[in-house]
């Protein structure tokens, strides 16, 4: 298994090009499953996630053709999909290949409302909590789908099709909305969601499904409203750029120092967590090119932040402030609202020899001086990341085990933070 190995203290200073968003890119290339006709994605990252997605949509007959490199595109430029679920030969989303990858089991939305069955493993647990699917459930009994649940699998079916509907989420919830609304979109009449979650992702989703012919508006707002279609068509649409990797790298620079643009960053898709970091002392600077992050001669300030959904702080940022705040001149405060269990990061950033005292669902962080580095594990992706940031400001050496959970959501990590200063490789066990 691969390791990343890091010596900390340098400061980070150049460029970071940012990849298309993970999570946007699985959910539209789930979304394929919707036409017959081929949907094109450009700028989806080389990622894990993508890569297992490919096969798991690969057991159910979708063809999908990755295009080459063209002279003049850059290192780093996402892959342009071509896929095609012109023949859908099997419904059922088997354990072996759901159990890999949570996100896998939307794929019970589109499968429900073109073939008007599915028969999808539920995903189990995870390393940041239970995670349940009862919301995705009953927005599909809402839709009119019978679902029932046998050895493990979900099976639904809807043998006439979806019908539109009134779905109201008690909570806010991404997947819950992804899945309400790709499959209301072939549902018989108009289906309006409440309460909908308003991640950028979800917005980009409904951007693609109208270029494939469905008719959504509202999308990105707690209220969204589908007027269903017979059939959807092929369409082209480009991934947006990842929120998540950009607010990580924004970090990172704050952490060590320097001054770095983040290519094709848009700023309006995480203001909460540039907010947080101005408050923090760091200088964020939009511009046409993307956003430069600077910390330049003075120290971290303390903040105290609460996770929550969009516009909120995001929870796919919280392991990586924690590691900034390591290192802040006073007290912080971040509470997790969205997941029970995503604290993983805090015994291993224990063991940069961090101050992180866990109290219910809040964690408070006297910040210190000086990290020091130290072999570390980490059980999810956002947490893996976390450690390589504090491992970048940490003295001497850091090995960061369990390379795999970063491969899943961070493309071409070490040479990113390499080319801008940092010394960081990645170890091979091959
Ligand atoms: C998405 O997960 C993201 N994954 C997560 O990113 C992200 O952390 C999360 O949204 C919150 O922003 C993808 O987009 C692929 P939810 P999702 O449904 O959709 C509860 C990463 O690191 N809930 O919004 O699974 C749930 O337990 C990942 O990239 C129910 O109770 O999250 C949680 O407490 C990790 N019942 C809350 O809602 C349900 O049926 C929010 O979950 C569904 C969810």
């Amino acid at each position: 298994m691969d390791r990343i190995r890091i010596v900390g203290g340098n400061k980070l200073n150049g460029t970071i090009p940012i990849s298309g968003a993970k999570n946007a890119a699985l959910p539209l290339m789930i979304a394929a499953l919707l036409t017959e006709e081929t949907l094109i994605l450009d700028n989806v990252p080389r990622l894990a996630d993508v890569a297992q997605l490919q096969r798991i949509l690969g057991n159910h007959g979708v063809d999908i053709m990755s295009a080459g490199k063209r002279s003049g595109d850059h290192e780093y430029q996402g892959q342009t999909l071509h896929i095609s679920a012109a023949n859908v030969i099997d419904t059922t989303a088997p354990y072996e290949l759901v159990s890999r990858m949570r996100a896998s089991f939307w794929v019970i939305a589109p499968l429900l409302a073109r073939m008007h069955e599915a028969r999808v493993s539920l995903p189990g647990g995870c390393a940041i909590g239970t995670r349940p699917v009862d919301l995705l459930i009953m927005a599909l009994e809402k839709l009119g789908a019978r679902i029932a649940i046998d050895g493990g699998y979900v099976i639904a079916s809807a043998p006439g099709g979806l019908t539109g509907a009134e779905v109201e989420f008690p909570k806010v919830t991404v997947s819950g909305t992804h899945v309400a609304l790709m499959a209301a979109t072939l549902a018989n009449g108009t289906t309006i969601i409440t309460n909908a979650a308003c991640e950028p992702e979800i917005a980009d989703v409904a951007d693609c499904l109208n270029k494939m012919g469905a008719r959504i508006s509202g999308a990105g707002t707690p209220r969204i409203v589908i007027e269903g279609v017979g059939r959807l068509a092929g369409a082209r649409h480009t991934v947006l750029p990842d929120r998540i990797e950009t607010g990580t790298y924004a970090m990172a620079v704050a952490m060590t120092g320097g001054e770095v643009l983040l290519r094709g960053a848009r700023p309006e898709l995480l203001q909460s967590a540039l907010d947080v970091l101005t408050d923090a002392g760091v200088v964020i600077t939009p511009n046409n090119e993307g956003i430069r992050v600077a910390r330049n001669g003075v120290g971290i300030n303390p903040v105290t932040v609460s996770t929550a959904p969009f516009p909120g702080f995001p929870t796919d940022l919280q392991a990586q402030l924690m590691a900034l705040m390591t290192r802040a001149k006073g007290t912080s405060h971040i509470t997790e609202t969205i997941f029970e269990n995503r604290f993983m990061h805090v015994q291993e950033l224990a063991r940069f020899g961090s101050r992180i005292h866990l109290d219910g669902e809040t964690a408070t962080i006297d910040g210190i001086g000086t990290l020091r580095g130290a072999p570390v594990m980490a059980t999810d992706l956002r947490a893996s990341v976390s450690l390589v940031i504090a491992g970048l400001a940490a003295e001497g050496e850091t090995v960061v085990n369990r390379v795999y959970h970063l491969d899943r959501g961070f493309e071409q990590l070490e040479k990113k933070l390499s080319a801008c200063g940092a010394s960081i490789e990645r170890i091979s066990e091959r």
